[in-house]
């Protein structure tokens, strides 16, 4: 990869506090920037002219593709007629109140009203807020606990980040901090025990659970937070029976439910949202991403009629709910939002991810399954991912020292194609545009099947 070294560069490297980045190598000029400066469809390109498939759609965001001129305009628009307005004390404006319609509609049948915010990690944010205050209300101030699984991931500020589970986003931050606790990661690749079978597997991961709240005390636990389906931990779909047996623990424990859908929620699986996708039946929804492509920061909560009567109840008896950010609802956001859903439906986009996603990981596995550094092959809709290990037979992992995920993720940019060397293990994240067609989703096979023999050989 050539680099450039001129102003732009030198300002990159000098002022841009860029996040999950080596500061130390990005600062000395070790390690390539890239800067991107157009998109099209599944492609973006950078200032260099190189154009690259984008197999992770950004940080699996840009889900109706890039260079969208509806969602654009419908943005300047609102910008030209009102670029911002508050939420508070019962305001709010036309696109955020059709919005937080049109999510209702979508949304798991019982689940009807739309908290706002700007990102995935501040929708969380609320939603520890709501868990608190739902048990205040109901005069159970000690059940406040909640608990989330090892490799989830929930965001990166102070309670988001111990909410996740993933050893990076912990280290020298303090985190994780009380009352946050962890069970098992639904991960029946990495199973201790090789012989059980999935449904064994998630019994046990049912179990776990369950004595980790009886040895807590269940008047302490308020809530259990779970992405439907593992995703910056390893992309990793939940084991058979998992989500039926991990919510009947939950059902017993009077303990509430959120799914965080940041990545599931409109359409990554193949199905509008992931709880839709497994049958769970959730108290709370955390979107964002999906919800504008990443067109503009949007994010929300939806919470179901259950909770919401609780949270009347409180402000019945103590007044406005003391939770709120300048920027919820914000209407241009709102806007983005609005032209995506749209957009989502005018081109049928959740059901070409179930076509095109079933027919990627399909390939994915023909075509890299038998590799025998490839360790598993997995995915469901557009979410995909290789697992590399040293011994197949074994199931040995490689040292991370070898950074073997990193580097087959740069020979696949080498080709052309962008996937994700996910954070914690040596695995290729995929998550394309819902947008993507037969022949892109060949494209990347091949690519990537280029990029691990590069790395690993032909075996
Ligand atoms: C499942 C999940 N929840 C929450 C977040 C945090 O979202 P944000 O980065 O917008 O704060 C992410 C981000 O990747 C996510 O994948």
């Amino acid at each position: 990869m050539t680099q450039r070294n001129d102003q732009l560069d030198q300002w990159d490297r000098a002022h841009f506090f860029h996040p999950s980045t080596n500061m130390a190598g990005h600062a000395r000029g070790e390690t390539p920037n890239r800067i991107v400066t157009g998109g099209s469809g599944v492609h973006i390109v950078d200032r260099d002219g190189r154009k690259s498939l984008d197999a992770f759609a950004g940080l699996y965001c840009v889900n109706v593709g890039y260079g969208r001129t509806e969602i654009a305009e419908a943005i300047a628009k609102q910008a030209h007629e009102l670029a911002y307005y508050h939420s508070y004390v019962g305001h709010g404006t036309e696109v955020s109140i059709t919005l937080a319609k049109m999510i209702a509609e979508r949304a798991p049948e019982g689940l009807n009203r739309v908290y706002f915010g700007l990102s995935g990690s501040d929708a969380n944010e609320t939603n520890i807020k709501l868990v608190w205050y739902y048990n205040n209300v109901l005069g159970r101030p000690e059940k406040k606990k909640i608990i989330s699984r090892w490799r989830g991931y929930h965001g990166s500020g102070v309670m988001t980040g111990s909410l996740t589970g993933l050893d990076l986003f912990h280290k020298a931050f303090d985190l994780p901090r009380p009352p946050i606790l962890h069970t098992e990661a639904p991960y029946y690749f990495r199973r201790d025990d090789r012989a059980m079978d999935e449904e064994a597997f998630s019994q046990s991961c049912a179990d776990k659970l369950e004595e980790l709240i009886l040895a807590e005390g269940p008047g302490t636990i308020a809530a259990f937070i779970g992405e439907p389906i593992l995703g910056t931990g390893g992309i990793v779909p939940p084991p058979s029976g998992y989500w039926a047996k991990i919510q009947a623990v939950l059902k017993k424990y009077d303990v509430l439910l959120i799914a965080d859908e940041v990545v599931t929620g409109f359409g990554r699986l193949g199905s509008m949202f992931g709880s839709h996708h497994y049958g769970l039946k959730p108290d709370i929804i955390t979107i964002a991403k999906g919800l504008t492509s990443a067109y503009a920061p949007l994010s929300g909560s939806i919470v179901a009629d259950r909770v919401w009567a609780v949270l009347e109840q409180g402000s019945d008896a103590m007044g406005p709910i003391g939770h709120g950010w300048t920027y919820s609802a914000h209407p241009i956001c709102a806007a983005a939002g609005v032209a995506n859903l749209k957009l989502l439906d005018e081109l049928d986009l959740v059901s070409n991810a179930a076509k095109t996603g079933a027919g990627f990981n399909q390939l994915l596995r023909d075509v890299l399954t038998d590799h025998p550094k490839v360790g598993e092959v997995r995915g469901e809709g557009l979410l995909a991912a290789l697992e590399f290990v040293e011994d197949k037979d074994d199931r040995v992992f490689f040292d991370p020292a070898q950074k073997i995920g990193p580097r087959v993720a740069a020979a696949l940019a080498e080709q052309g194609v962008i996937g994700r060397a996910m954070p914690q293990g040596d695995i290729l994240g995929f998550a394309p545009p819902l947008c993507l067609t037969t022949e892109e989703a060949e494209t990347i096979v091949s690519a990537t099947r280029a990029a691990v023999e590069t790395v690993l050989g032909k075996g």
